[in-house]
């Protein structure tokens, strides 16, 4: 069978030949298909990137039809059962297999090694208002790093890369809880490195005396579950943007800071938030039907479901609605939990949700989860970012070393006023 896609442009009756490579044309052969000489070419029109492939990628992988999502070929569902530790999934989404005993050593003693942070980048954050949303505060501290470390501009050294994805990994929880600490006038706690990644970001949270905090397993578990869920999820908003920003070899900090802000926004990684606001606005279970009949009507939308690429239920919230009930065996149930239920169970039967294909994604459960561990809504966005951070780097990595890539720089269709001349202000109406 041929590799190739003929078209045939009816303005001029003359045709194409394209190649097609991995099921997809290269864009800018469509540029060969012109009425005039001097035309520009053909482009396509895609906002949104609904179907468009801007890059190769041999890191995440996902069947939104079948609901698969795999990280360098291993299924979640089997990373979030068997996996040690976060760490374990950073070092395989990053490197790109699995660490052997002694890699996963020297991994873990690499990162531990860079828990703390400059006292400056302490006194930075201590500079933030008393109300400062600890988000704002992260985004704000990762760009800042960049000042710290001025070296990390050497994007294309090996060994200074690998040092700053060291550092960012093991200095975003530090940053995060500190960001926390801030808002609520508390003392910062500072990193121990005994502890596992999840275990050590409870203890800088939620630490009060001198003592060591004891970190409950079950809880410590779950974090580490929910960070290995969100560590990548390939060419998401945030990861488009830590590649596009990545595409203009400025260092990683900036690079991680601008895809932070681009998760922060309600219809990415801040939605958890909004599922809560949601389920508070509905208040109790006879008040679902006619909070899905509003959303019908076109008054909202029910936060935490559909996704531009599951269109079947999301497997991380899978995994996450089984845990949710692990952890509330410790924390005491989210009462908001049979609300979401019911939204759900309603959901999946109405012909609206069903025929558009929306499901429950990470999000409808995940905030239910966080906030029965203690964390509170405005750090949920931060909690998607400590993990996400691995998923940001691992495509920045494989950004800057591809021979196919270069600055981005998209295209647009201008339909805005043509040459006119310049109008004396008198003129002006
Ligand atoms: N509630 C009600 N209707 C919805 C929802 C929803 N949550 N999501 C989509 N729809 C409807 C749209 O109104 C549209 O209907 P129409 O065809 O009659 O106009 C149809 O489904 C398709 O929706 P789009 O907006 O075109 O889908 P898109 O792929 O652009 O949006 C998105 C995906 C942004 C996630 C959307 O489903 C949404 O807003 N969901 C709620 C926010 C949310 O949970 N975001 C988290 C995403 S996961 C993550 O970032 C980790």
């Amino acid at each position: 069978m041929p590799q190739t896609l003929t078209i045939t442009d009816n303005r001029t009756g003359k045709q194409y030949e394209l190649p097609i490579e991995h099921e997809t044309v290269r864009a800018t052969d469509l540029r060969k298909i012109k009425v005039k000489d001097d035309d520009f070419g053909m482009m396509v029109y895609d906002p949104a990137f609904m179907n468009t492939a801007s890059v190769k990628s041999k890191i995440t992988f996902i069947d939104g039809d079948k609901g698969i999502l795999r990280y360098r070929g291993y299924p979640i569902e089997q990373l979030a059962e068997h996996s040690s530790s976060f760490l374990e999934v950073a070092y395989l989404v990053l490197m790109g297999e699995l660490p052997t005993k002694s890699q996963l050593d020297e991994w873990r003693y690499n990162i531990k090694h860079h828990t703390f942070v400059h006292e400056n980048i302490k006194k930075l954050m201590e500079g933030f208002r008393y109300d400062a949303h600890p988000m704002g505060m992260f985004i704000s501290t990762i760009a800042a790093m960049s000042t710290f470390y001025p070296e990390a501009k050497n994007i294309f050294d090996p060994e200074s890369r690998q040092k700053q994805i060291l550092r960012l990994i093991g200095k975003v929880p530090t940053i995060a809880a500190f960001a926390y600490r801030h808002t609520k006038g508390l003392p910062y706690v500072y990193p121990e490195n005994e502890l596992t990644y999840a275990g050590n970001f409870l203890s800088m949270m939620f630490k009060m005396s001198s003592e060591r905090y004891q970190v409950n397993p079950i809880l410590e578990h779950a974090l580490t579950v929910l960070f290995i869920l969100h560590a990548d999820h390939e060419q998401n908003c945030s990861a488009n943007a830590m590649r596009s920003i990545g595409s203009s070899h400025v260092d990683p900090y900036s690079a991680c800071a601008g895809a932070a802000a681009a998760l922060w926004g309600p219809l990415h990684g801040g939605a958890n938030e909004a599922v809560i606001h949601m389920l508070d606005e509905i208040g109790s279970i006879q008040n679902v039907p006619a909070f899905v009949k509003d959303v019908k009507d076109g008054k909202g939308r029910l936060m935490g479901f559909g996704h531009r690429v599951y269109k079947n239920y999301d497997p991380r919230a899978k995994v996450i609605k089984k845990m949710a009930y692990e952890v509330f065996s410790v924390t005491g149930k989210n009462p908001k939990l049979d609300i979401a239920l019911e939204l759900e169970r309603i959901a999946l039967e109405d012909d609206y949700f069903v025929k558009r294909k929306l499901y429950p994604n990470v999000d409808f459960y995940s905030g239910l989860i966080y906030q029965a561990m203690g964390f509170p809504m405005d750090l949920f966005p931060v909690l998607f970012a400590i993990p996400r951070t691995v998923g940001w780097l691992a495509q920045w990595v494989e950004h800057i070393s591809d021979a196919d890539q270069k600055i981005a720089r998209p295209r647009q269709i201008f339909l805005g006023a043509d040459e006119r001349p310049w109008t004396p202000i008198e003129k002006r109406s």
